[in-house]
């Protein structure tokens, strides 16, 4: 099939990766020439386990290509996905100007049947809206052309992005006719071999289905920190509780991970974008209202330990911090828990030793004007006369350290564990002072 993707970001790049992998040939349209030039040249600037080998063979195989000219992403596919940014706009609803420009694109240049495939993550009625602005481009052209809109959204997590497209747990198209689920069909017939994946539900429905996934899985996060907090304050450990828990199969072993907070692009984006529209539906959200403030107050909560370890503001001290990126295995900062410490730790006058396998660069550049914050190459590094470490993501590498290492570099021998990395019981043996989440009775 000819597939075009508009919108060369995260979701775009790994969809028309993986199709073109698949045997389709893939067209991707950006509006950034740069980045079109770059990803042209095989160079993907995104940090993401297998992409840049996946964009680099199929560009080599002839199956994938990128351009900036919107007209010849128009006349290219008999498929045009649209997965272009919906960052938060006023008041939380999703900004909805480059799925606009998308759509406008479409009807204004198209010749003959398009079936467009909304894969941002966008409101309830977005297809229909999408549908309205093609036959508005089309009349003003006094043109007749069949064309059909779809939901798709994509579930893909960062870090596993190409994993959780071609092995999806469920592939949904929201559509009520023929002719597409045929189409959408054949478009994912590669990856839809051992089991049928595909879902076909009304379009509404499989755009609430989107972010009804996500506002479920941060409820989760939300209702695990939640019982971590009591958990504190009744001198319980939560990860116990969890692994109680979660050995119910109605309840699972995932998503129940007690932290300091959830980040990223995706959760506080969505919850937010799902109650705006609840709220202006006349509905009050009472529940995911709760799921969002839940998570505002858990990304306190590493200043607030730190304050209450030290007996005050850790002015003029140094403190490391370990982990910067919102999660592992990627370089994503986006309300990543590490920004709300930084932004405290720096108001307080303390001096920060960062270290991220991925994400520093990132972060000197997001602070490039704070003297305060130093980046360091290595977890060692950043240990350097630091008085306390605080661990803000559980990148696979912090586990294995030398706790009595940590005791030796350590000035306060203090450890402000973010995402119960370590084992309270071994801190306690090197002579480190830990507090963890949900694990003890300290607060
Ligand atoms: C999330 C969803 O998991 C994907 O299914 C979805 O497709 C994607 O959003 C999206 O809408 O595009 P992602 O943002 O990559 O994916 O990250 P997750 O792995 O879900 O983690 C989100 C946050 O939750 C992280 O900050 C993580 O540390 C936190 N988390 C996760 C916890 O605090 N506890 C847990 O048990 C699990």
């Amino acid at each position: 099939m000819k597939i075009t993707i508009f919108g060369s970001g995260y979701v775009g790049l790994v969809t028309g990766g993986c199709l073109a992998d698949a045997g389709h040939r893939v067209l991707c349209v950006d509006v950034d020439k740069a980045k079109v030039d770059a990803l042209s040249s095989g160079k993907v600037a995104i940090y993401e386990p297998g992409l840049e080998s996946l964009i680099r063979e199929n560009l080599a195989a002839g199956r994938l290509q990128f351009t900036a000219d919107a007209q010849q992403g128009v006349n290219f596919g008999e498929l045009a996905f649209i997965a272009v940014g919906t960052p938060s706009g006023l008041d939380g609803e999703a900004d909805m100007t480059f799925v606009r420009a998308v759509a406008e694109a479409i009807g204004q240049h198209m010749t003959d049947y398009k079936l467009v495939i909304n894969k941002s993550t966008v409101p309830v009625g977005t297809a229909d809206l999408v549908t309205t602005i093609i036959q508005r481009a089309l009349q003003e052209r006094q043109k007749h052309i069949d064309f059909d809109v779809c939901s798709n959204p994509e579930f893909l997590k960062e870090g596993a992005a190409i994993g959780d497209f071609k092995r999806a747990a469920r592939i949904i198209v929201g559509t009520d006719s023929d002719r597409v689920e045929a189409l959408m069909r054949e478009c994912y017939a590669p990856y839809n071999r051992n089991r049928d994946k595909m879902m076909f539900m009304g379009v509404r429905a499989a755009e609430l289905a989107k972010y009804a996934a996500n506002a479920m899985l941060a409820t989760k996060i939300s209702f695990m920190n939640e019982i971590a907090n009591i958990a504190e304050r009744l001198n319980a450990d939560v990860e116990e509780v969890r692994r109680g828990i979660g050995s119910d199969p109605r309840i699972g072993y995932d998503f129940i991970y007690p932290g300091c907070g959830y980040g990223g692009s995706c959760f506080p984006k969505d919850v937010k974008a799902l109650n705006r529209s609840a709220h202006m539906a006349g509905y009050h959200p009472a529940l995911l209202y709760a799921v969002e403030e839940v998570n505002h107050r858990q990304k306190q909560v590493l200043y607030t330990k730190l304050m209450y370890a030290l007996g005050g503001p850790p002015r003029d001290m140094r403190i490391a911090v370990w982990g910067l990126a919102f999660k592992p295995n990627t370089d994503d900062l986006r309300e990543a828990p590490s920004l709300q410490l930084i932004d405290q730790l720096l108001a307080a006058g303390a001096h920060i030793q960062a270290y991220d396998p991925e994400a520093g660069t990132a972060c000197a550049a997001l602070y490039a004007a704070a003297s305060a914050l130093t980046i360091c190459e290595s977890s060692h590094a950043a240990l350097q006369r630091a008085d306390a470490l605080v661990i803000c993501t559980e990148w696979p590498e912090f586990r294995s350290v030398d706790l009595m290492v940590l005791a030796q570099e350590l000035g306060r021998r203090l450890v402000i564990d973010g995402r119960n990395v370590f084992d309270p019981a071994r801190c306690a043996a090197a002579g480190l002072t830990y507090y963890g989440i949900g694990r003890a009775a300290e607060v």
